[in-house]
């Protein structure tokens, strides 16, 4: 018996199949001997299924066997479980399956049968290390996900303190930003966007007014029309917006398109003047989906469009206001969903989300 053997249990399970009994037993007690958990099976389609239902780290398996093979063994074990380590255990080294086809199986390695099981042993060996590596790597991975996962929770959680934040100001900016939200969401989707791009939209357009917490009530709850100076105040809003975010790592995403939301197409936005496609893209959505909204909802100081009315505007504004493609696709959108379908749906979304 070779010195480092274990002499108590150690935590590796091992499955042995063989149609002849006689190796099964010898290679049995020899591994438990050695500290293993070892299992012991003579017909090679009930190991199959043993495999299928039980646990096992280490599979050894002989190669001829009747009814089925120990390679169609493997193929099948193969289908439903890639992490068990198999040796193949073979009569003579020339009635070994081919390189190819080991490695096809992603079969761990192959032992000429002999007397002495030595050689066996240190084949299961570099299987056991093999296997301590990749519980200590999915450790690690699961670890990683758990703090992912928090990081994830927190990020939420902040949101939604700097939604309650927002909303405390002005219960009329929660409907809108709400609905500018989901709308430019809507228009990205259309677009065939990603599922991240949208989700950036998506925070994006909650918070895409955020500035105007900066604003002075007697300036943003006005129920008469703005005088210029006031409209300047207000004007100052996206710039403090991407101010606000940029300080929080969690927002530098959406920062840009904060600060470019009130921007036009052919340049006479702000606050930078950008121009055409200077503007990102993002914020080229949100301010079709902005402009949209603005117009159908009610004011302190007057009504709300009607859709029609608004659609005009859009197409009105196109290459001018608006990116002429984004607005296409927004007109498309309202036209499949309907148009009364369309308006009703964010008259909803608007009672919904500021009554929630
Ligand atoms: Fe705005």
């Amino acid at each position: 018996m070779r010195k480092s053997r274990a002499k108590t249990q150690n935590q590796f399970s091992i499955l042995t199949v063989d149609d002849d009994t006689i190796m099964t037993s010898a290679v049995e007690s020899y591994f438990k001997k050695a500290g293993y958990i070892v299992e012991t099976e003579n017909d090679p389609r009930v190991a199959i299924e043993k495999v299928r239902n039980g646990h096992f780290d280490i599979l050894l398996l002989d190669f001829l066997m009747s009814p089925i093979c120990g390679d169609k063994v493997v193929e099948e074990i193969r289908t439903f479980n890639k992490d068990i380590y198999i040796i193949l255990l073979t009569g003579h080294k020339s009635m070994a399956p081919p390189i190819k086809t080991i490695r096809e199986l992603d079969i761990q390695g192959y032992y000429e049968k002999g007397p002495r099981f030595d050689q066996l042993e240190l084949l299961v060996e570099s299987c056991t290390k093999s296997i301590l590596q990749m519980r200590t790597i999915r450790g690690y991975q699961d670890e990683l996900s758990l703090m992912y996962q928090n990081l994830k929770d927190s990020y939420v959680e902040m949101i939604q303190a700097m939604r309650q934040l927002v909303d405390a100001r002005n219960e009329y900016t929660r409907g809108h930003s709400d609905r500018v939200s989901a709308i430019a969401v809507e228009i990205a989707q259309a677009m065939g966007k990603s599922e991240e791009y949208c989700e950036t939209i998506r925070v994006a357009g909650l918070f895409h007014d955020i500035g105007k917490i900066g604003v002075p009530d007697e300036v943003l709850l006005k129920a008469a029309r703005l005088s210029d100076e006031e409209y300047s105040i207000i004007k100052k809003h996206s710039e403090k917006g991407a101010q606000v975010l940029s300080s929080l790592t969690a927002f530098h995403h959406i920062v840009p398109i904060v600060r470019s939301h009130h921007e036009r197409f052919d340049g006479k936005g702000y606050p930078d003047g950008l121009q055409g496609y200077e503007i990102p893209e993002e914020a080229r959505i949100m301010a079709v989906a902005d402009s949209y909204d603005a117009m159908t909802s009610d004011r302190q100081y007057r009504k709300g469009l009607g859709i029609d009315k608004a659609m005009d505007e859009l197409i009105r504004g196109k290459g001018t206001q608006f990116d002429s493609d984004i607005v296409d696709v927004m007109i498309k959108l309202i036209e499949t969903t309907g148009r009364e379908a369309f308006f009703q749906k964010y008259l909803e979304y608007a009672r919904d989300s500021v009554e929630a």
